[in-house]
């Protein structure tokens, strides 16, 4: 993967070449929660080894930038910020050493300021002019939220049609049940979910449990018809 020169301007079409080659690394991008910073390393190493290389640390939690810097240190690691809303969030994002961020939908100052700050950005949207104005400025990867309640995989086949020039990582209410439909559409490379990482294997640091289901989100394939 190319290393992309601290805060050199990128372009949306850039921008979405970059979050396409990290989105076709695994087919689940965790999106994690992380309330503990003692949870960062070990979290992220075990979603590593399971399989999970990029990594999307939601900015919900007070120690969220510390996580990312903590995360951005492991091997084989690709950590990105989740849940940017303003430009700060987006320099805070890049200060941290995310590689990526990933927002619930797109405002004209949130994309200027990842153009400007040159973090590659995976906007969200939901609807197909909301699809469409995204591409207009040059994004064709993008993140389809919320994924199960927008209408699910047959929505994201729907909007496939008149926009195939457009990929997607669908994220919310994505299960290892219904992630494989996701994945079988021409549309999406990957899809995001928090079901890797649960809270409460996190309190009881039960990182092989974490591994463990990290491995059964990497061997998800399309859904056979
Ligand atoms: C989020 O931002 O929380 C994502 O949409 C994760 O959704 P999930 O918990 O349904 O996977």
């Amino acid at each position: 993967m190319q290393d992309v020169p601290d805060s050199a301007p990128m372009t949306p079409k850039a921008q979405s070449a970059a979050t396409r080659e990290i989105a076709a690394l695994a087919p689940i991008i965790p999106v994690l929660v992380v309330e503990d910073l003692a949870h960062a390393r070990p979290l992220a190493e075990a979603l590593v080894a399971g399989g999970l290389p990029a990594l999307e640390v939601t900015l919900r939690t007070p120690c969220a930038l510390d996580a990312i810097r903590a995360m951005a240190a492991v091997p084989g690691g690709v950590v990105g910020a989740g849940t940017l809303l303003t430009p700060d969030d987006i320099r805070a994002a890049k200060d941290a050493g995310a590689r990526f961020g990933v927002s619930p939908g797109a405002t004209p100052r949130l994309i200027a300021a990842s153009v400007e700050i040159g973090l590659p950005l995976l906007p969200g949207a939901a609807t197909a002019s909301e699809v469409m104005a995204l591409f207009e400025q040059g994004y064709d990867m993008l993140k389809f939220f919320p994924a199960e309640t927008a209408g699910g995989a047959p929505a994201l086949k729907s909007i496939g049609g008149p926009i195939p020039q457009v990929a997607f990582c669908p994220t919310g209410g994505v299960t290892p049940e219904n992630g494989p439909g996701y994945l079988a559409l021409p549309n999406v490379i990957c899809a995001g979910g928090s079901w890797v990482a649960p809270k409460a294997s996190c309190v009881a640091g039960d990182w092989a449990g974490i591994e463990e289901l990290a491995r059964a989100a990497a061997r998800l394939g399309p859904a056979r018809s």
